[in-house]
């Protein structure tokens, strides 16, 4: 019988190539999205279904996670990708920009897993596969509501495979560099702050120069899929973003910040 992978936001970018690479593979797919009409021709293929599930809204993942159940019978792997990018001066962030950004990268995340954790123990296993990003174990300069829940999410994945793994199912983590996708330009949402418009302006220059020479998401999907399958107990993986680990790990940390600011903020003056 054929697997299941049930993706959210596979309507665009990494979901997208993700669901495709599942489907090439003789997998069942639910691609989940907010809006289903969004979808590809890839997704009209007998084994796929588009069920609409929302992460701001709770009843959808619980609709989208029994469509799938109906259908297939079984999830066998979850892969949490669906996010956006809430950037800018934190200064101008307001309290709703920043629950929104929680509630679509974190809340809504947890919410898929704790509806689908019975059902993986009552198959006896299955593999949650968390789409973070090098910005969940790095930081740069005015991206903070988003690392925040990037680290939340990596540090709620390590976590959560100590607890899970007894009842076979696995935990993990992709780390991606930057991809192209709609990232930069439809999922991000800037703020602004009038006293921080220069800092603001230099580091959308540097955003918009390094999208335009980025690798797209095959990639991340192929590893996507090797994680989803990979029974080592191995927890990260960091395609397009192991160099920016091993930079990290070897500068001195003074030096790594100085750098990472004068290439994004330019000088200090
Ligand atoms: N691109 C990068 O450089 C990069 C690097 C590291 C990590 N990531 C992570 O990779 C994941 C995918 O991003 P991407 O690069 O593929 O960008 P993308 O093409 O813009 O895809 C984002 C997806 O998330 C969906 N989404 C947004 N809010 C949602 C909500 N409330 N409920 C359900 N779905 C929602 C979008 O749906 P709509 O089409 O309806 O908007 C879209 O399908 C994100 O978690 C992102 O943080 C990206």
């Amino acid at each position: 019988m054929s697997k299941t992978v049930l993706i959210t936001g596979a309507s665009s970018g990494i979901g997208e190539a993700t669901a495709k690479c599942f489907l090439q593979k003789g997998w069942n797919v639910a691609a989940t999205m907010r809006s289903p009409t969004k979808a590809g021709d890839w997704a009209t293929a007998e084994n796929v279904i588009c069920p609409q599930l929302d992460l701001t809204q709770a009843d959808t993942i619980s609709a989208a996670i029994h469509e799938t159940l109906e259908r297939f019978g079984q999830i066998d792997v979850l892969v949490n990708n669906a996010g956006y990018a809430l950037m800018g001066p934190l200064e101008g962030v307001t309290p709703e920009q920043l629950h929104l950004q929680f509630q679509t990268n974190f809340f809504g995340l947890v919410t898929v897993i704790q509806t689908i954790l019975p059902v993986l123990r009552q198959q006896g296993g299955g593999t949650i596969v968390n789409v973070a990003s090098i910005g969940g174990r790095l930081a740069f300069p005015l991206i903070s509501p988003y690392h925040a829940t990037k680290w939340a999410v990596e540090g709620l994945s390590e976590s959560l495979r100590y607890e899970v793994r007894r009842f076979g199912i696995q935990v993990k983590i992709i780390e991606p560099g930057g991809i192209k996708t709609d990232f930069v330009d439809r999922s991000t949402n800037w703020v602004s702050h009038p006293d921080y418009t220069v800092m603001v302006d230099r580091m959308k220059r540097f955003s918009k120069r390094v999208d335009a020479s980025l690798p797209g998401p095959e990639r991340v999907a192929r590893t996507i899929y090797r994680a989803a399958i990979d029974r080592s107990g191995r927890l990260r993986y960091s395609p397009h973003g192991e160099i920016f680990f091993w930079l990290h790990a070897l500068l001195p940390d003074r030096i790594w910040r100085s750098l990472i600011e004068t290439m994004m903020l330019g000088q200090n003056k």
